[in-house]
């Protein structure tokens, strides 16, 4: 992983292959002693309106030996005064991204150099840089020597020492957790099977207690929503439990949905809806993160977490539509579409989880196209019991740059889930209207008294692109919210 640390040196006596320096939209004042020693070349780029400071904007300068750095990457920050944390961490992305397939392999950052918080901004920048160095490459073997790293950066001279030492053990510690899981999510659904994800929660810091639950004990425990989505499968079902106890508090307990490889079962998807069907696990993965975020950081909290983890596939033993399921809390599911199989699993997810009696229950799961059509990637939908819960979440992604979006649970969205030969059915409209919504209705049937939000991160826990912070394939999205909710915790 790449390596972050405070340095004294400035813009001006950096001594390395290139310094990354912020500049606000038209504003060169606080480049002027800079270019006074580039004889005038930024005042010349702003003149000719080549380079103006714009939200984004990069532009390589040689330094031809008037400085001691190589070379000079002006990033623009837009607004001086829209430059919120959120915006150094893609500027400090895309930055990081350029200079690595330039082959850059160590920099110097001057980027922090927006009003407010230092340790907001400083962690900012070194998440953003870590999190745009990922890539998962453990299968390439073709021309893999030409896959670019940067080994380290340099966080240039900060004037409030502490809060910065702060910002770069944090953003370390928080964007190496979003890469563990981002591996999580990349790797092939073949091999990470659910006992491959009960794995690394028994690789998480000693000081997390994990239990696994394997199939003798999950029929024991009559978690038929879990065994129903997993009949259809090879591989064994497992229900996973972490916890770490830094606090004499009851519990706050996360949920995550764990399909290792959502197929759709016998309502089976088509090929392009199944192509990123790896990531439905996503939730669970970033339920360990943040286990092990909390962990790292040895945060003052009591906090659990749980995952129902399978697989669901088509065959001769799956469950099919008209089935009907009973679950741990003995409510019961008509089943009316196999590939509505998260609810299914997490029904016996919330229900384990409130009997632990926590404080509050937060699930995270990639649970329906619907809140793509309603948010795209931009941001999760939130919803739940807990008007409290939901808006601490809302307040932890404004400031983390994870932002989610609240989503409204009414009374209609629970009529729509009521069935007439069961308690519930996972399907609610047939023509699928307000799915997010139904799906959220849904859950709710099955926490009975504890305050509960629900995060649908369907759209955001996955990237088709390479942009800003983010590489192709799994995000990690949920790890810097849920540390920043969970450290902020106030009883309710
Ligand atoms: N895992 C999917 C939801 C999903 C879709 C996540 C696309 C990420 C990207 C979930 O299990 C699912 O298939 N949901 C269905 C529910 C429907 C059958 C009621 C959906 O959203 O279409
Ligand atoms: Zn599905
Ligand atoms: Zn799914």
């Amino acid at each position: 992983m790449m390596e972050c640390k405070i340095v004294e040196q400035d813009v001006l006596s950096y001594k390395g292959e290139c310094v990354v320096v912020g500049c606000f939209e038209n504003d060169r004042k606080i480049l002027a002693e800079l270019d006074r020693k580039l004889d005038g070349r930024i005042s010349s780029l702003f003149g000719r309106k080549e380079f103006v400071g714009e939200l984004f904007q990069l532009w390589m300068i040689s330094t031809m030996k008037k400085l001691p750095a190589e070379h000079v990457l002006l990033v623009g920050l837009g607004k001086q005064g829209e430059c919120d944390p959120e915006k150094l961490r893609r500027a400090s992305g895309h930055a990081t991204r350029y200079l690595r397939e330039a082959g850059v392999k160590r920099f110097g950052a001057a980027l922090h150099v927006a009003q407010g918080d230092a340790q907001a901004r400083v962690q900012a920048v070194v998440e953003g840089a870590i999190l745009a160095n990922y890539r998962y490459v453990t299968y390439r073997t073709v021309e893999k020597e030409k896959i670019r790293f940067v080994d380290g950066v340099d966080i240039l001279a900060v004037r409030e020492k502490k809060e910065a030492e702060q910002g770069v053990r944090e953003g370390q510690v928080l964007a190496a957790c979003q890469c563990w899981v981002r591996d999580l999510v990349n790797t092939p659904p073949s091999v990470l099977v659910p006992e491959k994800l009960a794995d690394a929660a028994r690789a998480l810091p000693k000081s997390v207690k994990v239990s696994v639950f394997d199939k003798k004990k999950i029929e024991q425990l009559g978690m038929g929503g879990l065994l129903a989505v997993n009949a259809g499968s090879t591989h064994e079902p497992r229900f996973i439990v972490v916890e770490y106890k830094n606090s004499s508090a009851p519990p706050i307990a996360l949920v995550g949905k764990g399909i290792t490889f959502d197929s759709g079962g016998l309502s089976l998807k088509t090929a392009d809806q199944m192509e990123d069907m790896k990531m439905d696990m996503a939730g669970a993965a970033v339920v360990l993160g943040t286990i092990k975020a909390v962990a790292d950081l040895q945060l003052p909290v009591h906090v659990m977490g749980f995952a129902p983890v399978t697989e669901n596939m088509p065959s001769s033993l799956s469950y099919k539509p008209g089935d009907i399921v009973v679950t741990m809390s003995k409510k019961t599911i008509e089943v009316l579409n196999t590939d509505a199989e998260g609810r299914v699993v997490l029904a016996d997810g919330l229900a384990y989880a409130e009997r632990q009696k926590p404080q509050a229950i937060i699930d995270l799961a990639t649970l329906t196209g619907a809140c793509i059509v309603a948010l795209g990637t931009v941001a999760a939908g939130v919803t739940g019991t807990s008007q409290e819960v939901i808006g601490r979440i809302q307040n932890a992604g404004n400031r983390t740059g994870e932002r989610c979006w609240p989503l409204p649970l009414f009374d209609e969205y629970k009529e729509m889930v009521k069935s007439e030969i069961a308690d519930v059915r996972n399907l609610g409209h047939p023509h699928r209207e307000a799915g997010a919504l139904t799906a959220a209705a849904f859950l709710s049937a099955f926490v009975e008294k504890t305050p509960w939000a629900h995060i649908d991160i369907a759209g955001p826990a996955w990237s088709d692109a390479d942009k800003f912070y983010w590489s192709k394939g799994g995000t990690g999205f949920g790890v810097r919210l849920l540390v920043d909710v969970l450290k902020s915790w106030k009883k309710i």
